[in-house]
């Protein structure tokens, strides 16, 4: 799972890097996907029923589960890539979201985009931090949700994390708001994909037309930050691209 939850990192890295002004979702994907393979892995969607492609990608009022699509990045855009890779069978599931930043244009909006990225990924980091052994789910949840609604946006209550392992998705659930205290214990090396997913307005979410994506019912923005980590007396984090 650590060389699993390598390779998922320096492709999210590679994936992150490749969205600008103009380029499309489906060359993102094929970023993706190329650096994969290139780093000795497989596509973990494809063991998903009808998924083809290596990432999932979403972009402003859309929350997860977003088809890459020949749609054009543009100034302004929030844009999450959640992908997952399959090394040896073992499964490491990670995302994250940026603001897409054209050359000199305007300011508008900008800094209350930035405001609502770094509450999600602090959320994240918050959550990750109660991946220890001896505690428990809802420990994890309440971290996330305590701050993204502390900060005045809505965990999507009906998406949640997960287990990841031997499957892309595995017992338990881990919600991103709760109480702490609750739910199952950890051990130490249980695998968990810990995940934000939130939203600057309401919680509630639709199915778009697609019958895959998500989107958020107010058609306000939506975030996404997720990361593989092993519970131990540190949780150890497997996908950080920011250090690989
Ligand atoms: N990465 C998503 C998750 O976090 C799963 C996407 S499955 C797909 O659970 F089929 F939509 F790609
Ligand atoms: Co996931």
């Amino acid at each position: 799972m650590r060389k699993s939850g390598q390779i998922a990192a320096k492709t999210l890295k590679r994936a992150l890097e490749a969205v600008k002004v103009g380029v499309t979702e489906l060359e993102v994907d094929e970023v993706a996907k190329r650096e994969i393979y290139k780093l000795g892995g497989d596509l973990s969607y494809k063991t998903v029923p009808g998924y083809k492609y290596a990432t999932c990608i979403t972009v402003n009022e859309q929350v997860v589960h977003g088809i890459p699509t020949s749609r054009k990045f543009v100034d302004g855009d929030i844009v999450s890539i959640d992908l997952a890779v399959m090394y040896k069978g073992w499964h490491t599931d990670c995302a994250w979201s940026m603001l897409v930043r054209g050359k000199g244009k305007g300011e508008r909006g900008k800094s209350e985009k930035t405001k609502f990225l770094k509450v999600g990924e602090e959320a994240l980091w918050l959550g990750i931090d109660q991946a220890v052994e001896g505690n428990k789910v809802g420990d994890i949840s309440a971290a996330i949700g305590g701050k993204i609604e502390g900060s005045g946006y809505s965990v999507v209550r009906s998406l949640v994390g997960h287990g990841v392992g031997r499957s892309l998705h595995e017992d338990p659930q881990i919600p991103g708001a709760g109480v702490a205290g609750t739910g199952p214990v950890l051990t130490n090396g249980n695998t968990l994909a810990i995940e934000v997913i939130y939203a600057k307005g309401a919680k509630e979410v639709v199915l778009d037309s697609d019958n895959w994506t998500f989107k958020t019912a107010d058609n306000s923005l939506a975030g996404l930050f997720e990361m593989s980590v092993i519970v131990d007396k540190e949780a150890q984090v497997l996908t950080d691209w920011r250090k690989v």
